[in-house]
Order: C-alpha cells, then sequence, then structure tokens
C-alpha cells in the first residue's frame, strides 16, 4: 500500500503528511483552503480537487480535520469521500470527534463494502513531524493490520481496540488530563506571583518534585514567555472537553470538576483567545484573579 490520500492539512495534518511523503508514499492531499497545500505539492504531493477524487485515487485515506461536523462534510458532502470510495478501501480518521460519529461512519462504510477506522493521536506538531505521536486505534483488526506500517511511519506507539468507540474514548480521557493540568498550572502561576513566587521558581521546585510531568515544564516555560502561538487551539480543547462531558453523560458518569473546566475553556474562547494554544487559559485565570501580565512574574 504505497499509495495514500491525506485530507486536512492543518496545525498537525501538514506534519503527518509530510512525515508520509519523505518515508516514500505517494501522497494525494485535499484541504479545504488549498493554499496550504503548497509546502506539500512542492515536496512532490498530489493535489486532488475534493475529498471524493483523494477517494477515487487511494485504497488507503487518512483525515485530520477539526471536529466532528468536519468529519461528516469530509466523509458524506456532495463530493465527500463516500462518493468516490473503492470497495475494501480503508478510511482512517485521525481527528478528536465524537463516539456516536465514527460508531455511524463504522457502519455506512461497511454497507459501502469499504472499512473507516478511528486512529486519534496524542501529541502535537513536532511529535507529528518526527513520527512520535502515540495512536489509539479502533476498529476492524484485519484492516488495522493492512495499514499498521503506514500507522507506525506517524506513531512511536499504537494501541489497537476492537472496538471503535474505545480509541476515541481513550482520546477523551488522555485530553481530560491535558485540559484539568493545564488549569491547575495556571492556577499555581496566578496564585504564586500574587504571593511573591515567581514561575520560573515554581517549575524548578516542580522539576525536583514527584508531582512534576514533562507537559508542566514544556508549557509552563512557554505560558512564562507568554508565547501564546497555537500548537492546540483553545477552541478546541473546549470542542474536546464537550465530547468528553457529552460521552460521560452517555455513559451515566459523572465528571463535575470538568463542569467547571468547561467554564473556563468557554470564557477563554468568549475573551477572543479561541484562536491562540489553549495555554491562553492563563490569561483568564489572570483576569479573574486582577493580577496584570507582569505583576509578579519575576
Ligand atoms: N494540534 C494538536 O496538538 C492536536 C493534537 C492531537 C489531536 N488534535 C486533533 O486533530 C484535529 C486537527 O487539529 P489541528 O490542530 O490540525 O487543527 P487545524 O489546524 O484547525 O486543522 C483543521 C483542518 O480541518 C479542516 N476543516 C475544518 N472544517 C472543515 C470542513 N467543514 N470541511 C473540510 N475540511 C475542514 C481545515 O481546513 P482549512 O485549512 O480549510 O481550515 C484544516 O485542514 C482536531 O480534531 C484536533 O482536536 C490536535
Amino acid at each position: 500500500m504505497r499509495d495514500i490520500g491525506f485530507i486536512g492539512l492543518g496545525i498537525m495534518g501538514r506534519p503527518m503528511a509530510e512525515r508520509l511523503l519523505g518515508a516514500g508514499y505517494a501522497v494525494t492531499v485535499f484541504n479545504r483552503t488549498p493554499q496550504k497545500a503548497e509546502p506539500l505539492l512542492a515536496r512532490g504531493a498530489h493535489w486532488a480537487d475534493s475529498p471524493e477524487a483523494v477517494a477515487r485515487r487511494s485504497e488507503l485515506l487518512i483525515t485530520m480535520v477539526s471536529d466532528s461536523d468536519a468529519l461528516q462534510d469530509v466523509a458524506r458532502g456532495p463530493q465527500g469521500v463516500l462518493r468516490g470510495i473503492r470497495p475494501r478501501a480503508i478510511h482512517v480518521d485521525m481527528s478528536t470527534v465524537a463516539p456516536h460519529t465514527v460508531e455511524d461512519l463504522e457502519r455506512t462504510y461497511r454497507e459501502r463494502g469499504a472499512v473507516f477506522l478511528h486512529a486519534p493521536v496524542l501529541g502535537n506538531w513536532r511529535h507529528a513531524a518526527e513520527g512520535t505521536l502515540l495512536i489509539f486505534v479502533g476498529g476492524d483488526r484485519q484492516a488495522y493490520e493492512t495499514c499498521e506500517p503506514v500507522l507506525r511511519t506517524l506513531g512511536q506507539k499504537i494501541w489497537y481496540f476492537e472496538r471503535i468507540t474505545r480509541a476515541t474514548h481513550m482520546k477523551l480521557i488522555a485530553n481530560s488530563f491535558i485540559a484539568s493540568m493545564i488549569l491547575t498550572l495556571a492556577q499555581a502561576f496566578v496564585f504564586g506571583r500574587r504571593v511573591g513566587i515567581t514561575p520560573t521558581r515554581l517549575l524548578e521546585i516542580l522539576d525536583a518534585s514527584a508531582l512534576n510531568a514533562p507537559m508542566y515544564q514544556s508549557k509552563g516555560r512557554t505560558m512564562c514567555e507568554r508565547d501564546f502561538r497555537p500548537n492546540f487551539y483553545a477552541r478546541h480543547m473546549l470542542k474536546d472537553v464537550d465530547l468528553l462531558l457529552e460521552a460521560a453523560r452517555c455513559a451515566n458518569v459523572p465528571l463535575p470538576v470538568f463542569g467547571v473546566i468547561r467554564e473556563l475553556f468557554v470564557a477563554t474562547t468568549a475573551r477572543g483567545f479561541g484562536e491562540e494554544d489553549y495555554s491562553a487559559v492563563l490569561k483568564v485565570m489572570e483576569e479573574m484573579a486582577g493580577l496584570a501580565p507582569e505583576d509578579g512574574a519575576s
């Protein structure tokens, strides 16, 4: 399987598609905003005019799009993948989307004689570029085994689940750590600064302790530099918290802390920080405490 279709060339999709090109695959790409494909075309990728056209050319196609609605558009739209999918072709979606969306698509593809797998990822664009993402794959085992070598080009570790939604749920659970950890760190920064403990000092002490996590150090550094350029959009963090709450509601599991976490990410997007990194939630915590960015920062 050397011909791969790739749809969705955003923060994550572009380095993933580049990685596949670098590994020698022939990659046909489509992106809603065509300009974003230019760097890939310059490296030898082929352009297709629609998801349908990508599907006509590919035995395996990968999508990396914003959310469930985007995935539904790409799959079921008037020029969507399902219009052009070949018999026995495999569509692997790697976006973070709703469990019911992947279940619906799995059923529809099966009815068409094709296969839909869900393979959401943990890691950022740097991991995507290095091929060190962590991948949770769910769905048909034989199809997974067929595309495993391609997934190994993108990911350092893969966990396979027979039931498609287990992979989806695993990704939502992983993101629950990201959402709560960033808020724990932002709160600690704001409180520390108010009482005269700088974020740098706090990170140094965390680093020496059992409380540390690599994420605290990497995000802590960019928060200290007030670098909120997006690795992962704040609006996507809100989307994922909503997906988590909805999935937990369906499973009859209370997630009381996430009610509060959701409100803080709603505030982050309402303040106009949705296109910034999710760590911009720090600015909301500062505002709530009446702290200016420079207060107690160094
Ligand atoms: N960034 C991260 O660190 C990270 C890590 C793990 C997982 N994820 C997940 O990976 C997915 C992609 O994230 P990202 O950071 O790469 O986001 P992004 O930069 O916003 O990219 C989103 C992609 O989806 C496309 N898209 C959106 N709506 C569409 C529609 N209706 N029809 C067709 N294409 C559409 C966009 O096309 P345009 O270019 O035309 O807008 C773009 O290519 C999300 O589900 C996210 O939660 C992200």
